[in-house]
């Protein structure tokens, strides 16, 4: 019998614990930095920032509207669904739970996602498939296996902005590739191939994300991807697929991915999140592969954390074996449109007429492009200083210093209400800044 000071000595008893003090926010006296300086690895010293998770701090002041993030909506998840999966976990795997687990990843995770992978018709077998921590992990991670200091690599531009931070710690030469309203110009990758190969630094990987854009919101079109797969096989050009948002789609049909088309010819590796599906919170991805490439992942996932966690795997494998995730993502999704639709509403109505922005058909962002004697970098300055509203500017999309007229703009994370107020006061940010710009003699 455990001594407890409950009257019926109940063992399970909690005690209330004592009250908690804040912590001091640092008990270092001020140091130079410059005694680091000098021994940072060049490899530290040339990270580049993710804009957004410096915006992260921005968007934790409540007054601020921030249309920055990329967060999912969290708030339809039901809490009895959560506790279910939860008391599950605690019930019937409490103690495999608490342990670490392989690091590829618990093998019925791995079936499960063979399942969610056959669902967007992309077919892979169990052995194919390594569980990262978040889709953020298997971008590294590819990155991290391939690309030694110096590389060149292709990506969009714009690119993902939280991939940023992957490039240059590995010392990647990031080389745009340009994009429109049908994804990335497939044309244009054949010309860099030429190029690049004539310079003598052809590239490790072309990094894309096919479906619904992140930043630029747009699709590539099927005659793009069933090209770009003739490029890889003709030109033996290995190919990073991104995709996150396939299943966060408003309209129409799906179109095949990368990794499908391939054929299993081996020149794609196929990344993706529950993130998007379930909860970001959940910290839990993966990535597809052919072995020999999953054999030097798994080296480097060893090296960053052993294996992802096995109470979050746990407890995505319980939510599926009990619901049918494809009705929350429904749901979400529904959520999502009206969303998109607010925001384009709200754009039609505050932006000034030279403004352009793209129209997406899933995903979380739309990308906008203003007059040029605006930089966005600037405007955010203004537009979170004055205005409480926040969005990701450009240039964090770019390597190169491009992307100073654009932004992009996240409709997911915030209700109706709130994206049309915040696209009013960025409106008002907007008209000032051209109001300076025609005051200090400029055209507009
Ligand atoms: C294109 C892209 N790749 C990867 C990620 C990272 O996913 P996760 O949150 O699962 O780490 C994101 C997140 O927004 C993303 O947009």
């Amino acid at each position: 019998m455990i001594a407890t000071d409950h009257p019926e000595g109940d063992p399970t008893h909690q005690r209330t614990p004592p009250p908690r003090s804040r912590p001091p926010e640092t008990t270092l006296r001020p140091i130079d930095s410059a005694r680091y300086d000098a021994r940072f690895a060049s490899r530290a010293a040339g990270i580049v920032s993710s804009v957004m998770r410096d915006l992260m701090s921005l968007s934790e002041r409540p007054q601020i509207i921030s249309l920055a993030g990329g967060f999912p909506n969290t708030e339809s998840f039901e809490r009895e669904v959560f506790e279910e999966i939860v008391a599950a976990v605690s019930r019937d795997h409490l103690a495999a739970a608490l342990q670490y687990g392989p690091t590829e990843g618990l093998a019925e995770l791995r079936e499960l996602i063979v399942e969610i992978m056959a669902h967007e018709g992309a077919r892979a077998g169990v052995d194919d498939i390594m569980v990262t921590s978040g889709g953020q992990q298997a971008i590294d991670l590819s990155i991290r296996t391939f690309v030694d200091p110096g590389d060149t690599i292709l990506a969009e531009g714009p690119t993902y902005p939280g991939a940023v931070p992957c490039f240059t710690t590995y010392e990647a030469r990031v080389e745009h590739v340009p994009m429109d309203g049908d994804g990335l110009r497939v044309d244009l990758v054949e010309e860099a191939l030429d190029r690049l190969g004539a310079e003598g630094r052809p590239p490790k990987l072309l990094y894309t994300i096919p479906n619904f854009h992140n930043p630029a919101g747009v699709t590539m079109s099927l005659e793009r991807r069933e090209r770009l797969i003739e490029i890889a096989h003709e030109r033996e050009l290995l190919i990073v697929e991104d995709n996150p948002y396939g299943q966060i789609r408003f309209e129409g049909d799906p179109l095949p991915s990368l990794w499908e088309l391939d054929g299993g010819a081996g020149w794609v590796l196929y990344l993706s999140t529950f993130s998007k599906i379930l909860a970001p919170g959940t910290r839990v991805g993966w990535v597809a592969a052919p072995a020999a490439v999953l054999r030097k992942m798994n080296l480097g996932k060893q090296a960053a954390d052993l294996c992802s966690s096995t109470i979050s795997q746990r407890l995505v494998i319980e939510y599926l074996r009990r619901y049918d995730w494809r009705d929350y993502v429904t749901r979400l999704n529904d959520i999502y449109r009206s969303r998109r639709d607010a925001m384009l509403r709200a754009l039609e109505e505050e932006m000034p007429p030279e403004a352009t922005w793209t129209r997406p058909t899933g995903g979380l962002f739309v990308w906008a492009t203003l007059p040029s004697y605006i930089d966005t970098t600037d405007l955010l300055a203004l537009a979170s200083e004055r205005h409480e509203v926040a969005f990701v500017p450009g240039r964090g999309a770019f390597l190169d210093g491009r992307g100073g007229d654009s932004m992009r703009l996240n409709f997911s994370g915030v209700p109706e209400a709130v994206i049309r107020e915040g696209v009013r006061r960025l409106g008002l940010a907007v008209t000032e800044m051209t109001e300076l710009h025609r005051a200090l003699g400029g055209e507009v």
